[in-house]
């Protein structure tokens, strides 16, 4: 059964961008978009590099290393050439609070 952890303040993860947390031994990165958060693996399903780094455009995360895409809200690839999708976790916000379900 999954544990909600909380991994910041919600002031530490400026809009439009994404940290890295590790959660219960996991990499997980957090992003901001329009002030709601998700979570995904902060690694790159094609070659393993930080998403977290990567840029944030229409609810969707570029890898900073080869362009591939990731829907933050479903973790599907969008773009080559990545092809297989990225774990997402279920996030909730709780006053300050912003908490990550990991299991
Ligand atoms: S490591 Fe992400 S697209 Fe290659």
């Amino acid at each position: 059964m999954a544990h909600y952890f909380r991994v910041a303040a919600r002031d530490e993860i400026p809009e439009g961008q994404g940290r890295c947390f590790t959660v219960a031994g996991r990499r997980v990165a957090v992003f901001r978009v329009d002030d709601r958060f998700y979570a995904i693996d902060d690694r790159c399903t094609h070659a393993e590099a930080s998403l977290s780094e990567g840029v944030v455009r229409d609810c969707q995360v570029e890898c900073p290393r080869h362009g591939a895409t990731f829907d933050l809200r479903s973790g599907e690839a969008t773009a080559l050439p990545a092809t297989v999708p990225v774990r997402t976790y279920q996030v909730r916000v709780e006053g300050d609070d912003v908490l990550v379900a990991v299991d």
